[in-house]
């Protein structure tokens, strides 16, 4: 009897591994699809002849167009917008992009986003092999710099068409979130950094959706440069207990120990668009009233220093802390791999860019880390 029971668990062991083994061998023969369901819609998305073996889907929404009394405000989850085309790519959230004879306009303007902004910009982009090496794939999850005043999903030099092309080993998605006024506002009465609250709703709606595009949802890292590095930092420290991603990189950037927990800039912006003399709450009513081109407006007029950007994160302890010393020191930071660097002359674009100079100008050092900078044009070119 016991030899029975024994014979038939084992039987019905070999049975399931059977049936596992034939449904992955299906899947793996099915050609992946361009056609996947998602929380927010049922997107259709296009392989380009460029990158034959990529599937791309662009411009899929994750969020609730943050417009009206959403603006300045957590973001939203997307509502489900049933079937639709994602072959071409979104707005880009609201810039300020500088001086527009800097470097990066005169000579590399692929790294910048340069699509028509708007408001309604809460859109991903994902690119997955076609012809994965693996049942579901790791996924990079592209934080884009920019001081938190410009960047975006869409810089030409940051599409990643032809590295999965050749990789077919993983997935990449790069995102827009809303910026400088509109991402980290710093009103008193709605302390919170919108922008980084769009970061982290953007990867819980990949740990929803990524496994129907041939990703992987427990294998996704953060990748940020600049600013968002920082942004991929501070998400370490905002989510110590369910980082949902299981790595971090960063490059070109850090966050600072410490963080203001006030900016006068929000007031300062409502001077001179009409919301001058409220209360924080009806100040904040009236700055959402305001044309977001006209905000826009108000914001660059305001900032005398195109290199940085007035609205940036202000600690609300809960998406930025104040002392992240004290965060370490309680342990309250996602304990994952993280790797870290600096490129060799990377501060050199900060400095006053003259197109016909044959000389290097000073170097501007970054305290810490002088030794990184010096000059470039020939380089650039
Ligand atoms: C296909 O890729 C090329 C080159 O990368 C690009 O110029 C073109 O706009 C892409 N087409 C579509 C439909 O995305
Ligand atoms: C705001 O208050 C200041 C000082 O009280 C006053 O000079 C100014 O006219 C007021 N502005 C508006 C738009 O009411
Ligand atoms: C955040 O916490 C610090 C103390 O750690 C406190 O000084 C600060 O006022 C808090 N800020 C907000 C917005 O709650
Ligand atoms: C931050 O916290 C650390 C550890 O508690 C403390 O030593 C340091 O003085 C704090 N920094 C500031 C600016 O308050
Ligand atoms: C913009 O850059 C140019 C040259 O690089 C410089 O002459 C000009 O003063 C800058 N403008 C501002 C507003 O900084």
């Amino acid at each position: 009897m016991r030899a029975h029971v024994i014979a038939l668990s084992l039987l019905s062991a070999f049975t399931a591994d059977a049936a596992t083994v034939r449904e992955d061998s299906h899947e793996r023969a099915k050609p992946p699809g361009l056609t996947v369901k998602t929380t927010s819609g049922t997107f259709t998305g296009l392989v380009n002849s460029t990158t034959p073996n990529v599937r791309q889907w662009l411009g899929v929404p994750y969020g609730r167009p943050p417009l009206g009394s959403l603006r300045f405000m957590p973001p939203e989850k997307a509502p489900n917008y049933g079937a639709a085309d994602a072959k071409a790519y979104k707005p880009i959230c609201h810039q300020n992009s500088g001086n527009k004879s800097s470097l990066y306009w005169q000579l590399l303007p692929e790294y910048l986003n340069r699509d028509p902004e708007s408001e309604d910009c809460l859109y991903l982009n994902i690119w997955a092999p076609r012809q994965p090496r693996e049942k579901r794939v790791p996924v990079i999850i592209w934080v884009s710099g920019g001081g938190f005043k410009e960047g975006g999903g869409h810089a030409l030099y940051q599409v990643p068409d032809q590295w999965v092309q050749r990789m077919q080993t993983h997935i990449v998605v790069t995102f827009n979130f809303r910026l400088h006024i509109f991402g980290f506002p710093g009103s008193p009465a709605a302390s919170i950094n919108a922008g980084l609250m769009d970061l982290r709703l953007v990867v819980e709606w990949l740990r929803d959706n990524i496994a129907g595009f041939g990703g992987d949802p427990n294998r996704m890292i953060l990748y940020g440069q600049s600013s968002g590095n920082n942004m991929v930092l501070m998400y370490s420290y905002a989510h110590p207990k369910q980082p949902i991603v299981r790595g971090f990189i960063g490059t070109s950037g850090g966050t600072p120990a410490t963080n203001p927990t006030t900016s006068p800039n929000f007031h300062n912006v409502a001077q001179v668009v009409g919301c001058a003399n409220l209360t924080a709450a009806a100040e904040l009513a009236c700055m959402q009233t305001v044309d977001a081109p006209a905000l826009q407006q108000a914001v660059d007029t305001i900032n005398k220093d195109p290199n940085r950007g007035l609205f940036r994160p202000i600690a609300d302890n809960v998406t930025v802390f104040t002392n992240l010393t004290e965060r370490l020191e309680k342990g309250l930071v996602a304990k994952l791999p993280f790797i870290g660097g600096f490129m060799y002359n990377e501060p050199a674009v900060f400095l006053p860019f003259d197109p016909d100079a044959t000389t290097a100008p000073a170097p501007i050092p970054i305290p810490g880390i002088e030794g990184l900078t010096c000059a470039i044009k020939q380089e650039v070119e």
